[in-house]
């Protein structure tokens, strides 16, 4: 089954819970909420307080993707917020086992996520160990950006892999996903597909999403 996951980062900040209410309607059952640090990524977003805030409005599961320094020292704030997943940038875990192993600890979903530019050989270790890989196809830090075609083989090279070994980690793409891209991601072997401007750029998110699906059915 692939699923749509809607990041929040550019949505609007003002109109949140219409906005859940109309994601929660078009069948998305996972919300993706990009935190940067401006550290890791050259912008800063939002922290526990908001996951907290919309955790206590939806019952999504809350796909938490840390764009930050230092990942390990925030788990259990995250977690105390209602994250589910949380992903971890493999450039920024001081110890990535350690840091997978803190959030399975806390009873959450691990997830490893990897820049465009950052190579399959820094996970290949440690897939028995994730729930999830998200595989960016843009550099991390802002939405709105231009799909990165050049990732898609790596997301074919993971799939493979992770069906040689029979493991079942989630493959999860971030990125300039749209109407066009999304059927060759899926192709390529992605099951979660992060979208943020495809759908809040469309005059009606609910048919934007359905669109989506649609393309994707295919
Ligand atoms: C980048 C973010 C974005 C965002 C998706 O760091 O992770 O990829 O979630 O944004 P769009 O779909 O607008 O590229
Ligand atoms: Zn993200």
């Amino acid at each position: 089954m692939i699923r749509i996951a809607p990041s929040i980062l550019t949505w609007d900040y003002t109109d949140i819970g219409r906005t859940l209410r109309v994601i929660e309607k078009s069948g998305i059952d996972i919300l993706h909420l990009d935190v940067m640090d401006g550290h890791f990524v050259p912008n800063i977003s939002f922290g526990p307080a908001v996951v907290e805030s919309i955790r206590n409005k939806t019952d999504l599961t809350l796909d938490v993707h840390l764009m930050i320094e230092k990942p390990e020292n925030f788990i259990n704030d995250f977690k105390n917020a209602g994250a589910d997943i949380i992903t971890v940038h493999v450039e920024a875990a001081n110890k990535l086992s350690r840091a997978i192993e803190m959030i399975k600890k806390k009873g959450l979903k691990a997830g490893v996520s990897l820049n465009p530019g950052t190579g399959l050989n820094s996970v290949k270790d440690h897939l028995s160990e994730v729930d999830m890989v998200l595989l960016m196809t843009v550099n991390p830090g802002f939405g709105k950006q231009k799909f990165m075609k050049s990732v898609i083989p790596k997301i074919r090279e993971l799939k493979e892999i992770i069906s040689k070994k029979s493991l079942n980690a989630d493959i999860e793409v971030d990125g300039g996903i749209n109407l066009l891209n999304a059927p060759m991601v899926v192709q390529a072997g992605a099951n979660i597909l992060v979208v943020g401007n495809y759908i809040y750029s469309a005059r009606n998110i609910s048919k934007a999403i359905e669109s989506l699906k649609k393309a994707i059915k295919n």
